[in-house]
């Protein structure tokens, strides 16, 4: 097939240069009804705005240019076949657990997953049996799930169906999984992985191993997060031995997205594909020489900052630049130096910075303004006692059957989070970026878990769950109490 077209880009082309009167959907008609703000701000993208024309195809039983879009991306990939999502990574989580698996199915899932993962299994009605990861001792960053964990969890439940993990983590660090996925399939049960900061794994031999090569049953990937494509997109690809059918799945995607998905979102797959394509054609040493450039600019602009060091038996993405900040300080304190410039990050925690490195170049004054703004931080007074734990303890193990990751106790209220200890958290509470649950809804607020969620919010990280007053307080939401009306 020839990766240099474009099949969705070029038919929305092709039906724009007819210049089409519009007695259809969308309501601003190419652009003609929009109002004079919106037509200048979204000038280039209202042509493009189209709907299922003749000639434009339908995602949702595509035998057309998307047709042809899919089944290119499926080749870059060697997927059996690759679904385009228009939800992110959420809409193809919550798809994959649709399809794999039925009402009060037993399954396997990491702990350290992304909330939409929680919510695919809720929507599903099946039985989580959460396993915790292993945690790096130095950066107490994940490790994922173990061999010795997923083994020890098919002996106290033989019957499960399946195992769903995230690979890579935010961070870029990605264990092997083969064994892991062989293991299960010899049991009967399918792997599924949310590989959601894997998209570009593809582009060479550099980059860790995608789930897919290693036999994972279903993948999900969102383009917009490594690849350049716009935000909202992703790619669902089944494996080529898969037992998890392309009809269950395509029946789930449909369940879950809109049943007018943006043509500007799957051009831009269209595009990112073919990005992707370019990249593989590159040689791998020319791309690893310049994120390594990227990466050394970054630390060298102080010499107080370090890289998290990677543990053994783990790749690291050579896309992502984990920057460990000076004891006595947090990453969100260097985050927000940061941002005074104008410089974004994708994520802070306790100990780190995270920097999403581009394949393009990147501004060279950048590296000057990275030094100031450590400068500025260490000009402040240190943080003492500095707890610093890992998210989800690791002590865990594994957690029997989660009774009801869907419960309802009654009413919620909001609480002051110092004020919580001992309550039922009344919605799933999670430190977002990254958007794994620290506490699912019903969880008593006790133990490591909620010193760390007292740490999170005191140093300056967000969650899901709760609300920030003007003056810096946090409420969380609880079960109302007894009594309480
Ligand atoms: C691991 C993981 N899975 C899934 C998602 C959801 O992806 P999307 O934003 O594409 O819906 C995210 C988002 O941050 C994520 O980090």
């Amino acid at each position: 097939m020839n990766q240099r077209v474009l099949p969705i880009v070029e038919a929305l082309q092709r039906h724009n240069d007819k210049r089409p009167v519009s007695f259809h959907v969308p309501g601003h008609k190419n652009g003609s009804a929009m109002p004079s703000a919106g037509k200048e701000f979204f000038s280039s993208l209202l042509d493009f705005d189209q709907t299922e024309l003749s000639g434009l195809d339908d995602l949702h039983e595509p035998d057309g240019v998307i047709a042809a879009a899919q089944k290119l991306a499926s080749q870059v990939y060697d997927s059996a076949h690759t679904f385009f999502l228009v939800g992110g990574s959420t809409a193809g989580n919550l798809a994959m657990l649709l399809a794999a698996f039925q009402q009060d199915d037993v399954v396997l899932v990491q702990r350290d997953t992304h909330k939409s993962i929680i919510n695919g299994l809720r929507l599903a009605g099946v039985k989580p049996v959460f396993l915790y990861p292993e945690y790096d001792e130095a950066s107490l960053l994940s490790l994922g799930v173990s061999f010795q964990t997923v083994e020890a969890a098919y002996q106290s439940y033989p019957s499960a169906r399946g195992l769903i993990l995230t690979s890579p983590s935010y961070y870029g660090w990605t264990p092997a999984l083969r064994l892991l996925i062989e293991h299960v399939h010899d049991r009967g049960g399918v792997v599924l992985v949310d590989e959601a900061h894997g998209a570009h794994f593809r582009a060479g031999s550099i980059f860790p191993d995608s789930a897919l090569t290693q036999g994972a049953d279903v993948v999900v990937q969102s383009a917009h997060k490594t690849l350049p494509a716009l935000t909202m997109t992703g790619f669902l690809h089944i494996g080529h031995s898969s037992k998890v059918s392309v009809q269950a799945l395509q029946e789930a995607i449909a369940m879950v997205q809109s049943s007018s998905p943006s043509y500007p979102l799957m051009a831009s797959l269209d595009v990112a594909r073919q990005y992707l394509f370019e990249l593989m054609q590159r040689e791998d040493d020319e791309i690893a020489a310049h994120l390594s450039e990227q990466k050394r600019n970054i630390l060298n602009a102080s010499s107080k900052l370090r890289e998290a060091v990677v543990p053994e038996g783990i790749t690291q993405d050579p896309l992502k630049c984990i920057v460990q900040v000076p004891d006595g300080y947090s990453g969100w304190m260097l985050q927000r130096y940061l941002e005074e410039k104008y410089i974004f990050t994708e994520l802070a925690d306790h100990r780190h910075v995270l920097f999403f490195l581009s394949f393009e170049e990147v501004p060279e004054w950048t590296y000057d303004y990275i030094g100031e703004a450590v400068k500025q931080m260490m000009e402040q007074e240190v943080i003492d006692d500095c707890y610093r734990p890992p998210l989800l303890p690791p002590s865990f193990g594994i957690q029997p059957i989660h009774d009801n990751i869907s419960r309802r106790e009654g009413e919620q209220q909001q609480e002051l989070v110092e004020e919580s200890y001992g309550e039922k958290a009344g919605a799933d509470l999670i430190p977002y970026p990254p958007g794994i649950p620290l506490f699912l809804k019903g969880e008593t607020l006790i133990g490591e878990r909620y010193t760390y969620l007292r740490q999170w919010l005191a140093e300056g990280g967000a969650i899901h769950g709760g609300v920030k007053d003007k003056k810096g307080n946090w409420y969380i939401s609880i079960w109302k109490k007894d009594g309480e009306t």
